[in-house]
């Protein structure tokens, strides 16, 4: 782990970097959880995980990687289902927490769309229930597929399972041709407590929660076992559609119900803010005797008309929000502090705690962010908790909010042991007794031991073989961490000797726990496949600080060739050279990527390294960006005038889905003009220049769309 800063104070290059880490932790997290079943972080961490990459993301939104954990809706599927591509994308929900956020959520809204105040606009609001999204596909009135969400893209098909769900008809009448109807399974919690009984009985495994129990009910490739699990079924969404159902999101409800589907009878149209926060207010009431768990509303925007024009980002639509339920709090006792070490050397304090459930998640790990936050500075200086410190012992306070990582918000200062002692956090690595030292201004204290620290150089092999680098099958963060330990891998060229190593017999693996004649086999055909590798990859693989998965592809499409990147990168070094300038024009590379770069290549032990694990890989080259597919791809477009159609931030938002750079002021690079009426020096300065100009009609025709 890198250190905990908190969000507000992470500098550019941090937060950087942190994104990375939290990809690839995060990555391996997904697969360990969902396809290997054997999850190696808790649920509470992999929450706090998930929230910390969002606040980032939030607060940097340009850095946001192209391998975002964000952008991976679960994971993908396990093998035991047969794969479905979902014919439309299934969505996850931006998040909202109070009154401001809802307000926010509406200006948003309203500025995107052009819409004043004093208009109103309608919302949808209904309870988000807390179980799992599933698909369901009937063609000609009947239920021919259902599916998980799985990646969003790609689920799992659970067609057997889904047909023993009462609440999901066989049949429907009176449909469109093809309808997909999306909504939530979920295990009411007297259903809930009587499996958990029944299975007490059997010496069978306990669920967590209702939830847990609706999912591992619903992905058995068994649905005999399903059939005998008393899941349930709400419709709240739809997917592919040959005909509109209505107009709006109530009336498509409504049809939803009249076909027969389940759908939430705390459904309600809300006028405007007001109503949206007072039909949240009444659910929360209601929450306790609902009979089945909830985590807050949903709400959306009621007209489709106005949902099509809103559209979607990446993973989550526009017209729509979950307003959650506030942060839940408890107080246990501090047990320890552990300190770990990051890919890059950073120190992080982690506060190990007494197990305790806050908001139906048990949490017994918590950040303590970095040495300021414990001593109760924030990492600017200033007095936080009114300046008390955090000791081993403590009573401390646990807070826990769904875009929040689990952290320690308070301390009881009555209850303090009379042998608590101040907190001293190290100034030498502990796992490698190097000197960790903190340079002005950084929050962080980092190991000064590089590739001789244990914890850096198992991290690096970690990120060595992560999804968005090498992905080498079977060689996850657990198989890392017990090569390493065993002394068979410690940098990445020893991958690919593995199997030489070994021998024919491969009698040293085989002997390991986990690993067969098969699994063996797998592993090094997965590693054999991993030598002709794209150039993108292999410099993200490498895992040089600053230089994440999007860099890596701007870098690689730049060079191109591998060969001539690292002979650039070396004559790169000297800052006055015209290789150094080049490198900083690409655009997403800053000086301090371009020093990091410079000086991995320049550095005799790291560059020996990447020679060593070059030689044993093809590098294939980067392709150049292809333009075929947008008519705008790759062009820098500007937007002048006035637009009648759309607002501006649709507009930029359309251009760059299609590929397109938008700019704020018309050069020589500009490649096209879209200029509405009173458009002014802009328009004047395109037509000097010769550059394309299109009013708001042509701009429509152009990217085809009438
Ligand atoms: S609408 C396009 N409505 O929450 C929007 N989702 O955090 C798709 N969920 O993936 C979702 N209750 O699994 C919607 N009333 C509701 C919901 C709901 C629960 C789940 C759903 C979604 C997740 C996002």
């Amino acid at each position: 782990m890198t250190g905990q800063i908190a969000v507000e104070a992470l500098s550019e290059k941090e937060a950087q970097g942190e994104l990375a880490r939290l990809a690839k932790v995060l990555g391996v997290a997904n697969r360990a959880y969902h396809v290997w079943d054997a999850p190696e972080i808790s649920d509470a961490e992999y929450d706090a995980l998930i929230a910390r990459n969002a606040a980032i993301e939030a607060r940097f939104p340009k850095l946001k990687r192209a391998d975002s954990p964000s952008e991976q809706v679960g994971a993908t599927p396990a093998d035991g289902f047969t794969k479905v591509s979902h014919a439309q994308r299934m969505l996850s929900l931006g998040n909202a927490f109070d009154a401001g956020d809802i307000a926010e959520f509406d200006a948003r809204i309203r500025k995107y769309l052009g819409v004043e105040a004093a208009v109103p606009i309608e919302y949808t609001s209904e309870p988000k229930i807390d179980g799992l999204s599933l698909s369901l596909r009937y063609e000609n009135g009947v239920l021919k597929q259902a599916a998980t969400r799985g990646d969003g893209v790609v689920g799992e098909n659970v067609t057997a399972n889904a047909r023993t769900i009462t609440d999901i008809p066989e049949e429907i009448t009176d449909a469109p041709d093809v309808l997909e109807v999306r909504g939530e399974v979920y295990m009411s919690h007297a259903d809930f407590e009587a499996l958990n009984a029944r299975q007490a009985v059997k010496s069978d495994k306990q669920f967590a929660n209702p939830r847990n129990a609706a999912a591992g009910s619903l992905r058995q490739l068994d649905a005999s076992i399903t059939k005998a699990r008393p899941l349930k079924f709400f419709a709240y969404a739809w997917g592919d559609l040959s005909a509109p159902l209505a107009e709006t999101q109530m009336a498509a409800i409504e049809r939803l119900a009249a076909l027969g589907f389940a759908t939430n009878p705390l459904t309600k149209l809300c006028r405007n803010v007001e109503d949206l926060l007072a039909h949240y207010a009444k659910i929360e009431q209601m929450r306790a005797t609902l009979g089945y768990d909830i985590d807050g509303v949903v709400i959306k925007v009621n007209e489709l008309a106005l949902q099509r024009r809103l559209g979607l980002r990446s993973t989550t639509p526009r017209w729509a929000i979950a307003h959650k339920f506030p942060a839940e709090l408890a107080w246990t006792r501090l047990e320890a502090i552990d300190i770990q070490v990051g890919r890059t050397g950073a120190l992080s304090p982690v506060a190990r705690l007494h197990p305790v459930t806050v908001g139906g998640v048990v949490v017994s790990n918590a950040t303590l962010h970095n040495e300021d936050y414990i001593t109760g500075r924030d990492s600017k200086g200033a007095v936080i908790r009114d300046g008390k410190d955090i000791r081993v012992g403590d009573w401390v306070q646990v807070y826990r909010a769904g875009d929040v990582i689990p952290k320690i918000a308070d301390v009881d200062l009555s209850k303090r042991p009379k042998d608590a002692v101040p907190y001293v956090f190290p100034v030498t690595c502990p796992e490698c007794g190097s000197d960790a030292v903190r340079e002005e201004g950084d929050a962080v204290r980092r190991c000064t031991g590089g590739i001789i620290c244990p914890a850096q150089a198992v991290e690096k092999l970690k990120h060595f073989v992560a999804r968005a680098a090498f992905d080498i099958e079977g060689l996850g963060s657990k198989q890392v961490e017990q090569f390493y330990s065993d002394g068979w891998i410690a940098e990445p060229a020893d991958i690919f000797t593995l199997q030489e190593r070994f021998g024919q017999g491969m009698q040293q693996l085989k002997n390991r726990e986990g690993w067969g004649e098969k699994s063996a086999e797998n592993l090094f055909k997965a590693i054999e496949d991993k030598r002709r590798i794209p150039f993108a990859r292999l410099l993200y693989g490498l895992g040089i600080r600053h230089v994440g998965e999007a860099a890596s592809n701007l870098i690689a499409r730049e060079y191109i060739r591998w060969q001539e990147f690292e002979a650039a990168m070396i004559r790169a070094a000297d800052e006055s050279s015209p290789e150094w300038a080049r490198l900083l024009g690409i655009d997403g590379v800053g000086e301090v990527m371009a020093r990091a770069l410079t000086k991995a290549f320049a550095q005799e032990a790291e560059r020996a390294g990447i020679d060593r694990l070059v030689a044993h890989l093809a590098v294939l080259d980067a392709e150049r960006p292809d333009t075929s597919g947008s008519p705008v791809a790759g062009k820098t477009v500007v937007f002048t005038g006035t637009m009648e159609k759309m607002t501006r931030a649709e507009a930029k938002a359309r251009a760059e889905t299609l590929g397109a750079k938008v700019s704020g002021s018309v050069s020589a690079k500009t490649d096209l003009v879209v200029a509405g009426p009173g458009a002014g020096s802009k328009a004047k300065k395109a037509a000097e220049l010769g550059i394309e100009t299109l009013d708001e009609d042509g701009w429509i025709a152009l990217i085809g769309e009438a």
